[in-house]
C-alpha cells in the first residue's frame, strides 16, 4: 500500500467535506462487504428433520443431513458461495484410533454428496482433523498423553481422500501437524483428485475463542489437556508467517487465519506478504460475544455483525468463514 500523501492544511482540506452526505460516503468508500465473500459453517448430527439448538452460539444449530441440504439451498439463493461441513459424533462412535473419520459413510462423507448432489453449484469445504472422531478429543491420535505428527498425518490423509471422492471441494485441514498439507497434496495427485482445493488452516492459534464450537461438535467433555503442543502460541506473528509459506510451499491454494478479529494483523500480514487468497474464521468464541452483548442490549447486534466482517475485508482478507454468513446475506440484501 502506498504511503498516504500529506493532506493540504486546514482549511484548505476539511475531512468532513466527504463524510457530509451518503451519497459522498459511498462514493469514497475503500470496503465492501459481499455475500460472495463469505463462507458458512453447518453442524452435522444424525436423524431426519432435525435441526438442534447449539446453547453457547444463539441461532446457531446441529443439522441432519436433509436440513443441511436445505441450509445449502438457502446459502446458494442468499449468493453465499460455500458453506463447510463439522459433524457432531455421538461419544459412541469416537475411538483413540479415530477410523471414523475415513468411514466413507460417515455423517460428513453423507452429507457432502447429499448437498453435491442438490446443490451442485454450491461449493463444499469441510474440515480435516480428527477432534470429532477422538475419543480423547485431540486432533490427532494420542499416545501416552503425546500427540503423534506423523501417524496423525496418515490418518489425516485417508480422512482428505474419502472426502475428495465424496466431492468435496474445498479440503480445510485444520489439524496444525507438520507436514500434512504436502501429504494430502500428494495423495490427491495420485488419486486424481487435481482440482480439489486446499484451504490449509495455516495460521491458527492456541485460542480461548474454540469454546463454544467444541460444545457444538461434542469435543468439549473428551478433550485431556489442551492443543498448545501443535497450534500456534498467541503471542507469535512471526511464526504464524513461516507456517502460510510452509503450507503455501507444500501446494495449499488458499490459507486461512484462525481466530479472526483478535488476529487481523496477521490476516493484513499475510495478505501483504504472500498475496494469496487469503481467509479468516471468526469463530465461535467470537459469534457468541457479539451475540451475548447483542442479547443484553449492550450493543446494537446487527451493526457490530457488519462491522466485524467489513473489518477483515480492509485487512486484506478475501472472505471470512462466519456464522453470521446467512444473516449478513440477507442484511446486505436488504441494504
Ligand atoms: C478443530 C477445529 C476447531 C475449530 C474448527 N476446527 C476447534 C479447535 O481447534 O479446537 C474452531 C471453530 C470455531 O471455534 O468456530 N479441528
Amino acid at each position: 500500500m502506498p504511503p498516504s500523501p500529506a493532506s493540504a492544511p486546514f482549511p484548505a482540506a476539511r475531512a468532513r467535506r466527504l463524510r457530509r452526505t451518503a451519497a459522498l460516503r459511498d462514493l469514497v468508500r475503500e470496503h465492501r462487504l459481499s455475500a460472495s465473500d463469505l463462507i458458512w459453517p453447518l453442524f452435522l448430527r444424525d436423524g431426519t428433520g432435525i435441526e438442534e439448538p447449539v446453547a453457547s452460539m444463539p441461532g446457531v444449530v446441529r443439522r441432519s443431513v436433509d436440513r443441511v441440504v436445505a441450509a445449502a439451498e438457502e446459502a446458494a439463493a442468499l449468493g453465499i458461495p460455500a458453506i463447510c461441513l463439522f459433524p457432531y459424533t455421538d461419544a459412541a462412535v469416537k475411538t483413540v484410533g479415530c477410523e471414523e473419520a475415513w468411514n466413507p459413510e460417515n455423517l460428513t462423507n453423507r452429507a457432502i454428496r447429499a448437498v453435491k448432489a442438490a446443490v451442485p453449484g454450491l461449493a463444499v469445504m469441510t474440515d480435516i482433523a480428527l477432534d470429532p472422531y477422538n475419543a480423547l478429543g485431540h486432533d490427532g491420535l494420542v499416545r501416552d498423553g503425546i500427540i503423534l505428527n506423523d501417524e496423525t498425518v496418515e490418518a489425516l490423509v485417508r480422512m482428505a481422500l474419502v472426502q475428495a471422492e465424496a466431492g468435496a471441494d474445498i479440503l480445510g485441514p485444520s489439524d496444525m501437524m507438520d507436514g500434512r498439507i504436502g501429504a494430502i497434496r500428494a495423495a490427491l495427485e495420485a488419486a486424481g483428485h487435481r482440482d480439489v482445493v486446499i484451504l490449509s488452516y495455516a495460521a491458527k492459534f492456541a485460542s480461548a475463542f474454540y469454546g463454544p464450537f467444541r460444545d457444538a461438535v461434542g469435543a468439549s467433555g473428551a478433550l485431556k489437556g489442551d492443543k498448545t503442543t501443535y497450534q500456534i502460541d498467541p503471542a507469535n506473528g512471526e511464526e504464524a508467517l513461516r507456517m502460510v509459506a510452509r503450507d503455501l510451499a507444500e501446494g495449499a491454494d488458499m490459507v486461512m487465519v484462525k481466530p479472526g478479529l483478535p488476529y487481523l494483523d496477521i490476516c493484513a500480514r499475510v495478505k501483504a506478504a504472500f498475496g494469496v487468497p487469503t481467509f479468516a474464521y471468526q469463530v465461535s468464541g467470537e459469534y457468541a460475544m457479539l451475540m451475548a452483548a447483542a442479547g443484553q442490549g449492550w450493543i446494537d447486534g446487527e451493526r457490530a455483525m457488519l462491522e466485524s466482517l467489513l473489518a477483515f475485508r480492509r485487512a486484506g482478507c478475501d472472505g471470512v468463514l462466519t456464522y453470521f454468513a446467512p444473516r449478513v446475506a440477507r442484511a446486505l440484501r436488504a441494504g
